[in-house]
């Protein structure tokens, strides 16, 4: 094929170097490839790192070569683009961040975007037709949430959900609920789910979904990866199709930048391509250069937050003035949350739920004497945050919703940094001492 190329005049993609993935029968680690995976510097007068692309469109070596990238890009031919075209689609800088991601679920190919959100609006606008029922577990994020029942809503979508932790054969009640209500087009599951933490039982999903769809009519399984991935739950090994992740929490890491990811097999991703291509919501060239450079220490930064979590958790839940703490490394044993743990996650997390004895005066009293972790939403960064979700990111929760969930006005949710352990337990003690 590259002969006809040739003599067609249309060149494939530049040819690139071979990033190493194993030495003899040694297969490479994700950390190790994330120094170079995907990037020959021989294509960039040898520069040792990407540089940052900043172009909105690419030159064609000559006309055939641009008919033939449009056709690739367009779908008219299979095989996907073999060059870069306009940057609404793709760049070199977003390229390399797609295989990087791929690497860490051993997964055929990863979709960039600009937000976590937009990468799950992409997703739900893809898969999902007016009239459609999506089934989803619960809770969700609240404005993947709000996506699904507000703005789907308009469009005729409805849902059905299952609450995170549902046994095989209440998921197996509510899917036969949703396919009596229409067309079944999407499962979407968080786990773990965000401010619960409660887990999913992907297996169990999976098993779900195909005994109760034919092999050609099975709706994908999305997962919103982000609380434990990519390095402490691959949920692509358990049963999913698609891993969503929000590259703004850990795969970023940095609390600097906004950005989403999609990961899975090439047949799932290749639609959901199309569609950003239409709509834009790919990252920028700047912010896919910066997730390298985060991805590179991924694996350092998150291993020790979960070890500093551990150390914060154990002292927290002995002491006094605490109710209970919400730690993936506490589960009952035995438990069905403790077996779907043991069964997909190799690690429980820097994000967990603080539940002060008292309410919200207690809450407040603590996040406004703390010294080292800051009062701020989001997660996932080097450095220690707290906040309360009754009072912040959940306030326009309905009460009862908000009870049902756990989401008390005594829940502090704190993601733990890289800081030293020492002092964040310094810290949390002080702040304890206010209360
Ligand atoms: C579990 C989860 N999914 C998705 C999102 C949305 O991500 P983004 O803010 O990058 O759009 C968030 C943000 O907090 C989240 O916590």
């Amino acid at each position: 094929m590259e002969n006809e190329a040739e003599m067609s005049g249309a060149p494939h993609k530049r040819p690139m170097k071979k990033s190493p993935t194993a030495i003899g029968n040694h297969p490479l680690s994700p950390e190790t490839m994330m120094m170079g995976f995907g990037f020959d510097p021989a294509l960039s007068e040898g520069s040792l790192k990407p540089p940052i692309f900043l172009t909105s469109t690419f030159v064609f070596e000559n006309a055939a070569a641009g008919k033939r990238f449009f056709e690739g890009v367009t779908g008219k031919r299979p095989g996907g683009a073999e060059g870069l075209i306009y940057s609404r689609f793709n760049g070199p800088n977003q390229e390399i961040l797609e295989d990087r991601l791929s690497v860490w679920e051993g997964a055929e190919d990863a979709l960039a975007f600009s937000s976590g959100m937009s990468a799950i609006a992409t997703l739900l606008l893809t898969y999902v037709q007016p009239g459609d029922v999506i089934v989803h577990s619960g809770p969700l994020y609240a404005a993947t949430e709000t996506l699904i029942a507000k703005i789907l809503g308009r469009f005729g979508v409805t849902w059905l959900d299952f609450p995170a932790g549902a046994t095989r054969e209440e998921i197996d009640g509510v899917i036969a609920a949703a396919k009596a209500k229409g067309r079944v087009s999407l499962i979407y599951l968080e786990s773990p789910a965000n401010p619960t933490n409660a887990l999913v039982d992907v297996e169990a999903v999976q098993a779900a979904r195909d005994a109760a769809f034919g092999a050609d009519q099975r709706p994908p399984i999305a997962i919103d990866n982000t609380f434990l991935g990519p390095l402490w739950a691959k949920p692509l090994a358990s049963g999913a199709d698609i891993s969503v992740y929000s590259l703004t929490k850990y795969a970023g890491g940095h609390s600097d930048l906004v950005a989403g990811g999609l990961v899975g097999a090439k047949r799932f991703l290749d639609p959901i391509r199309m569609m950003r291509n239409t709509i834009g919501t790919i990252c920028d060239p700047n912010t896919a250069w910066m997730l390298l450079r985060s991805l590179e220490t991924l694996e350092l930064r998150m291993s020790r937050a979960g070890d500093n979590a551990a150390k914060v958790c154990e002292f927290l839940r002995n002491h006094p003035k605490v109710e209970s703490v919400g730690y993936l490394g506490f589960l009952e044993e035995g438990s069905r949350q403790a077996d779907i743990y043991k069964r997909h996650c190799t690690g429980a997390g820097s994000t967990f739920s603080l539940y002060l004895k008292g309410g919200e005066k207690e809450a407040f009293a603590f996040l406004d004497n703390l010294t080292i972790a800051h009062l701020a939403v989001s997660l996932g960064g080097t450095e220690t945050l707290a906040s309360a979700p009754a009072a912040m990111t959940h306030l326009s929760v309905p009460d009862e919703r908000k009870q049902a969930l756990g989401i008390t006005d005594n829940l502090v949710r704190i993601s733990i940094g890289v800081e030293n352990a020492d002092d964040l337990v310094a810290d949390f003690d002080h702040a304890l001492q206010a209360v």
